[in-house]
């Protein structure tokens, strides 16, 4: 009896050791329930979509082969007032993760709470600056009690939910601050203490799962220190017993408004992480994998857009970018393949070249080999276990069996999808609108204070708008008022931008940049005899969320302030008295939502008379189109401001364009920032996102503050859909053409090279505008045909694919039953229009 009871319960003690396992690692990986695992991770934030898309984003993740979703936790959304706490709609972290666990992913959360992530203010709320004694980020008390308590507290929510790995949830790694290295360096001795004892609070959390810190080398035991960067293939852990592991693998970059679109070649991607698992990197996370949309004034920066779409393999709207979605997927499909190899051994290094080489894996029967080519210019062949290679420049193979190769990094057979936005035909209806009154005195200054304030000390980032008005008296006897010219208004802020009122007329405007939020306004102005009123409206553009001490950048108009051009020399109004007042009229009245609009008269608005004044509030209505597309609004025709549909922020919009050098994309070769932009001299971001779930089927209200003026009537909802796929390879897949010839027929894996199209949800392919079976050349939308090409390209794929929702081809001379150029290698190219099927 006492042996039957005591073998229970060791059944019950191991069943439940085995379900609820406490996450460890060694040298190799992280260590799950018993098991050392590749992780592959992708950097999804709850915030920066609806709870509405999170399934579908998180089903495509996995999809696409991932494992892991990584977040941070975005403390100033959660507790805009000290311990007054919201964790409703997009902020519903444990909704988030019980959504990844559903679908059978792991979370590593990264809860910071310093997350940087061009996150207005890095993510910390704004109150916490005032809190009396604070500093940032170093070892002071009232900070660490601040960040401990809100780590705390997470931690406790995800304990009570039973969302760590130990308790049988799926988080199965937490991390701790953010990139605190060049801080630490910089600190001194505060920034050692204070990075010790974030180890230490975090540790004895007792979460059951290891706690990282990214870019810190200095880590403290037993927390794992990880890689971020462009390619982290020379990143060692600073202990032998700690994992290798890259917790950001930048898939592109952010934007900033003014400035190009960065974009990273998916080859140069999987050449990144291929690079780093060859050498016995065991996890890697893109950062992002979506990166979708700055909501409400949440992005930091300053000037950050509101698209926060990073070239990430699902785009901002929740749609799969090709092929950057896809080529990824079959590199994470080849290096599952290698994981009984990478497991067996630790790897080994075979030097193929100058600029060539191989890792190998071999134990208990497997084998795994990746063999890579560093040069930029040209493919080698390498000799590699006595078989010929040919390595594309700037790329690497992935050989499971040590023999066949199922991937290269440079080889892409992945579709091309090309994005459109499209009419929905839904119109914007009934426009008024009300103009901000620039008396700014309805509800009197919030304060007045001789000299200039600093911004947010005032607005405590309630809003981005803080008035400064002040008057002076203008002699009648001034020589610029009897025909001089006009004396000049010179206003310095350090940031982030400026509309400049004089007497109740706009003068002009100017912003600083993200890099230099500093700037100058100049400019000769209208002023009359007795008294004149000047109202500088000021504005922040996001806070920022990098750099040592951030938090204590200034914002705002301090000066100096002053007048030139006057009888009796320049004129300093810095030391005046200056009244202040928080955000505009109409956000005290809440005209955003459909509670506040009734507060105030709304004038009609004649479409054709259009008169471009600033400071102005508009709305208007407009039913849902049909459909599930994903829906924007084109607001090419406005300048900038605030957008909101039903009360819901879309964010801040703005049509500067974008300076700077777009040239072709430079690949290969080591890939930074600036390599590969697009979008140079058009407005950095037109088009911008309104989630489906925020609309009613009739008489949604969209509301708009402009700032400068623009032309309403040109606003229009559009969808986004994937107008074209194309395809382009050789005939015999090289890689596997590569087999053929010179691996003495022994690959089990040879067979004729596919191309396959594939247009999107409810769509089907309705035409091809582009089909060539010979030497065609050129790129997705402007393909052209080659000296060789076969007659009937186009009627065989028309046969085969129009009418279909996916196609598949052959690329051979006997799918075309005609060989156009004997003897040369040929290539088919095809561009599909893709069309919302029929009904
Ligand atoms: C990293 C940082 C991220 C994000 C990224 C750039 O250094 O950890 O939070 O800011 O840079 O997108």
């Amino acid at each position: 009896m006492v042996v039957i009871k005591l073998l229970t319960f060791l059944i019950v003690f191991i069943q439940l050791k085995s379900i609820y396992c406490i996450v460890t690692y060694d040298h190799k990986s992280l260590i799950i329930n018993g098991q050392r695992r590749i992780l592959i991770s992708g950097s999804i934030h709850y915030p920066r979509s609806t709870p509405e898309m999170w399934d579908d984003l998180i089903v495509k993740a996995k999809n696409g082969g991932l494992d892991v979703i990584d977040t941070y936790v975005f403390w100033n959304v959660h507790e805009p007032s000290p311990g007054i706490y919201d964790f409703s709609g997009r902020y519903d972290l444990v909704r988030f993760i019980k959504t990844v666990a559903r679908n059978g992913l792991y979370v590593n959360l990264r809860i910071g709470p310093y997350v940087c992530a061009e996150w207005n203010f890095g993510g910390f709320p704004v109150w916490l600056k005032y809190v009396p004694g604070i500093s940032f980020r170093t070892d002071n008390e009232p900070f660490k009690v601040a960040m401990q308590g809100f780590t705390q507290k997470i931690v406790e929510m995800m304990k009570a939910e039973k969302l760590f790995e130990s308790q049988g949830g799926p988080i199965i790694l937490s991390q701790i601050e953010n990139e605190y290295g060049a801080q630490r360096r910089s600190l001194g001795p505060s920034g050692k203490a204070y990075i010790n004892w974030a180890a230490k609070m975090a540790v004895e959390l007792n979460t059951g799962v290891p706690w990282s810190m990214c870019k810190e080398d200095d880590a403290p035991d037993p927390v794992i220190n990880t890689c971020n960067g462009f390619y982290c293939d020379t990143f060692t852990p600073n202990k032998p017993n700690k994992p290798t592991m890259w917790t950001e693998a930048w898939s592109g970059w952010f934007t900033d408004f003014g400035a190009p679109i960065e974009q990273r070649p998916v080859p140069d991607l999987a050449f990144a992480v291929a690079r780093f698992v060859q050498k016995g990197g065991s996890f890697f996370n893109y950062y992002m994998y979506h990166g979708g949309t700055n909501f409400g004034r949440t992005s930091g920066g300053p000037f950050i857009t509101t698209s926060y779409d990073y070239d990430a393999p699902i785009d901002e709207y929740g749609l799969i970018r090709e092929p950057k979605y896809g080529h990824l997927t079959e590199l994470h499909r080849a290096i599952k393949l290698c994981e009984p190899a990478f497991f067996s051994s630790d790897a080994k290094y075979v030097s193929l070249g100058k600029k060539q080489n191989a890792y190998t894996y071999e134990g208990n029967g497997n084998c795994a080999a990746f063999l890579s080519n560093f040069e930029t210019a040209s493919a080698v062949r390498v000799v590699f276990n006595n078989r010929h290679y040919k390595l594309p420049p700037w790329s690497i193979s992935i050989l499971p069996d040590c023999k066949n190769v199922v991937f290269n990094t440079a080889k892409v057979v992945t579709q091309t999808s090309r994005m459109q936005m499209l009419p929905t035909g839904s119109i914007l209806q009934s426009w008024e609108s009300y103009h901000e009154d620039l008396s700014t005195s309805e509800n009197g200054p919030l304060l007045t204070s001789v000299g200039l304030l600093e911004q947010i000390s005032v607005t405590r980032d309630a809003s981005d708008y803080l008035w400064y008005s002040t008057s002076i008296e203008i002699s009648p006897l001034e020589t610029f008022l009897h025909g001089g010219k006009n004396p000049t208004l010179t206003v310095n802020s350090k940031g982030h931008g400026v509309h400049v009122f004089v007497n109740g007329r706009h003068s002009g405007s100017a912003y600083g940049s993200r890099k230099d939020t500093r700037f100058t306004f100049r400019k000769r102005v209208n002023l009359r005899g007795g008294t004149n009123k000047i109202a500088l409206l000021s504005l922040a553009a996001g806070l920022p969320n990098v750099g040592t001490h951030f938090e204590l950048r200034d914002t705002g108009i301090l000066g100096p302030v002053s007048l030139n051009g006057l009888d009796h020399g320049p004129f300093d109004l810095s030391r005046l008295t200056w009244s202040y007042k928080v955000g505009l009229n109409g956000e005290t009245k809440n005209l955003n939502s459909p509670n506040g609009i009734s507060t105030v008269e709304w004038s009609q608005v004649a479409l054709l008379d259009h008169v471009k004044q600033p400071l102005k509030w508009y709305k208007a209505y407009f039913d849902a189109p049909e459909g599930n597309e994903p829906l924007a609004l084109d607001m090419k025709s406005m300048v900038r401001g605030q957008v909101w549909i039903n009360g819901q922020s879309i964010g801040r919009y703005w049509t500067v364009r974008a300076n700077g050098t777009c040239s072709v994309c430079r690949y290969p070769g080591a890939f930074r920032p600036g390599n590969c932009r697009r979008g140079c001299g058009k407005p950095t971001q037109r088009w911008y996102h309104v989630p489906r779930s925020w609309l009613k089927p009739t008489r949604n209200l969209l509301v708009l503050l402009e700032e400068v003026g623009g032309n309403i009537s040109r606003i229009s909802l559009v969808k986004r859909v994937q107008a074209h796929v194309c395809a382009s390879t050789f005939e015999h897949h090289p890689v596997i053409d590569n087999w053929q010839t010179e691996s003495s027929g022994e690959s089990t894996m040879l067979h004729d090279t596919k191309l396959r199209l594939r247009c999107g949800l409810g769509q089907s392919i309705s035409a091809i505008n582009f089909a060539s079976f010979g030497t065609p050349f050129g790129v997705c939308g402007s393909f052209q045909q080659g000296t060789c090409h076969a007659l009937n390209s186009l009627e065989r794929i028309e046969e085969t694919c129009v009418g279909q929702e996916a196609c598949e081809v052959l690329v051979s001379n006997d799918y075309f039953a005609t060989d156009p150029c004997p003897n040369v290698l040929k290539r088919l190219s095809i561009e599909a229009v893709c069309s919302n099927k029929p009904n």
